[in-house]
Parts: structure tokens; sequence; C-alpha cells
């Protein structure tokens, strides 16, 4: 069970969507003297809020040239694959948006360790990130599976267990497929963690994952993500949490 998490709950997809971006654009509007920094998930149910945050209702209040958009995780396949998260926010918001700092992650280089490291290493020189200390993001927004993954940190794969660096590849038997992903330790150093969560396939991993006993660590990833020093909220829609 998550300690007291504060849990949002919208008519459907597009009311949830609506208020994100309500909220990004507020605190995008305030942001510290370096940049704005967020971190977005991909998959399907973050796609209307990127298309919300490229509407001028949305658009036109935010300070693009200030903010600085990173992905929490990709999946290892050409920039332009349907399966691509970038290609989902490039054709979602990218395009109608060209003053935003857009951090791909790099899929098609081989060595999938230099590409993370690089990665990491582009996250703390954007956030002006001291040595020894977890890069502070603004804002990670997350995704959770029905079997209670987040970020690509599945249950019982090795990044789950990562606590050394920022940014690690995984391999997701389930899925035969390798992702690129954020790890633990800069998911619970961010200043704000909200979660996007809709449909009715997840309401018994959402009942599961906050109000169900604490469950082995591996077996729930969405339930590690505590910051230490941040807040969680989860933005779900009527049909995600009806069985809480
Ligand atoms: C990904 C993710 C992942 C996602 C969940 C939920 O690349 O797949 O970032 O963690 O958030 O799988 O995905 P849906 O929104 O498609 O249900």
């Amino acid at each position: 069970m998550m300690t007291n998490p504060e849990v949002r709950v919208f008519k459907d997809l597009n009311e949830l969507s609506r208020a994100a971006a309500e909220e990004f654009t507020s605190l995008a509007q305030a942001p510290p003297s370096k940049a704005f920094a967020a971190a977005l998930s991909g998959g399907s149910t973050p796609k209307r809020f990127c298309e919300l945050l490229a509407m001028p209702e949305f658009s036109a209040k935010i300070p693009w040239p200030r903010v600085h958009l990173f992905q929490v995780d990709e999946r290892c396949v050409p920039p332009d694959d349907p399966r691509s998260n970038y290609r989902m926010m490039r054709e979602a918001m990218l395009a109608a948006i060209p003053a935003v700092h857009f951090h791909r992650m790099a899929t098609e280089e081989p060595d999938r360790s230099a590409a993370s490291a690089q990665y990491a290493a582009e996250i703390r020189e954007t956030l002006g990130t001291a040595s020894g200390e977890w890069p502070r993001l603004d804002v990670i927004y997350l995704g959770m599976g029905d079997d209670g993954h987040t970020a690509s940190l599945f249950p019982g794969t090795t990044a789950l267990a990562e606590r050394r660096v920022a940014v690690c590849p995984n391999y997701v038997a389930k899925l035969d497929m390798n992702r690129l992903t954020l790890t633990l330790p800069v998911l619970n150093a961010a200043k704000r963690v909200i979660f996007l969560v809709a449909g009715a396939g997840k309401a018994e991993m959402l009942r599961q994952v906050l109000r169900a006993p604490a469950s082995a660590p591996a077996e729930y990833p969405a339930q590690l993500v505590q910051p230490e020093s941040g807040s969680v909220t989860w933005y779900l829609d009527q049909a995600a949490a009806a069985r809480l």
C-alpha cells in the first residue's frame, strides 16, 4: 500500500488530460531559474495530454523556450516505428511546438549502456546537477501497466534493482523487447510525480497498488515510486478508479 498518495478522479480520459495540461501550464509558468524540466512516459494514455499541450489554449501560455522535455522511457525501435514513444510525442505535439527543447533517447545506438549514460549526462547538464547528487526533475509523468509496471520498470526485470545510474537499458522478456528507462532513484528524486492512468483494464491493479498491503518489492514497481521530498498524485478516470 502507498502511504497517503493524492488521488484525483475525473470523468474520462479527456477530463483527466485537461486537468493534467492545466497543471503543466501553471508549473511551467513558474519555472526555476535554469529550466523547467519534465519527463514524459509513452504508451497510449498520455497522448491526449500531449495533444492538449500543443493546442493554443495551453501552448500559448507555456514559456516553451525554458521547457526541457525528457523521456521517461523508450522502446528500442527506430524513431519512426509505430511503437516508438518519441514518434507518439512528435505526432501528438512536438511538430507543433518548435521552440521546445526535446531530449530524445537514442534508441538507434547499438550500445545501450552508452546511450543510457549519454542520456543521464544530458539530464544532469540541463538541470545543473552537482556530482554525487541525483538529478531532480520538476515533474515526471508516469503511467502504469496492468501488471503494475511503471516507466520501463517491469516486475522481475533487472532495471528495477538499479540504484547506481539514472538511466539504464532493460530487457523485458514478456515483450521480447529492449527498453531504455529512468531508474527508481531518479523517479524518487523528482519534485513531483504525476501518474496518468485510465481505463477499466487498470482498475484491479490500481486497487492492488494503492490499497492492498505492501507486496514483495519486485511485484508492483509502481508502488516503489515514493519520492523522498516530492509529491505523488494519481490522475485517474472513473473506470480506472472503480475498485478503489
Ligand atoms: C511505455 C511506458 C509505460 C506506460 C505503461 C502504460 O513506454 O510503455 O512508458 O510505462 O506508461 O505501459 O501504458 P498505456 O498508457 O499504454 O496503458
